[in-house]
């Protein structure tokens, strides 16, 4: 399965929406996480978000995102069409680790 991670807050640009062929995508205020019980691994959303917040759950360092994405997406509503992204979502692009320090 895929995973969303802190490079997605506040830049929530939403592509990944647009490309998920299941719809598992689900929506906080800044971030959205990928459902692990619906993701059908097809890695297509991966290359489409501009910041590279999507990876998969195996790639080093995931394991704090990987109980994060499953927390949520039990809690945040589905996204299934993408919507605009903030204003300001340019200027946290590349902003490093907008997460505290319990994930490094
Ligand atoms: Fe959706 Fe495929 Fe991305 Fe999983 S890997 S979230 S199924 S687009
Ligand atoms: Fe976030 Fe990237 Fe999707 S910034 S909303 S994971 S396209």
């Amino acid at each position: 399965t895929y995973v969303v991670t802190d490079a997605c807050i506040r830049c929530k640009y939403m592509d990944c929406v647009e490309v998920c062929p299941v719809d598992c995508f689900y929506e906080g205020e800044n971030m959205l996480v990928i459902s692990p019980s619906q993701c059908i691994d097809c890695g297509v959303c991966e290359p489409e978000c501009p910041p590279e917040a999507i990876h998969p759950d195996s790639d080093p360092g995931m394991e704090g995102w990987v109980k994060f994405n499953a927390e949520y997406a039990e809690k945040w509503p589905n996204i299934f069409m993408k919507k605009d992204p903030p204003t300001d979502a340019a200027e946290w692009d590349g902003v490093p680790d907008k997460y505290p320090a319990q994930f490094s």
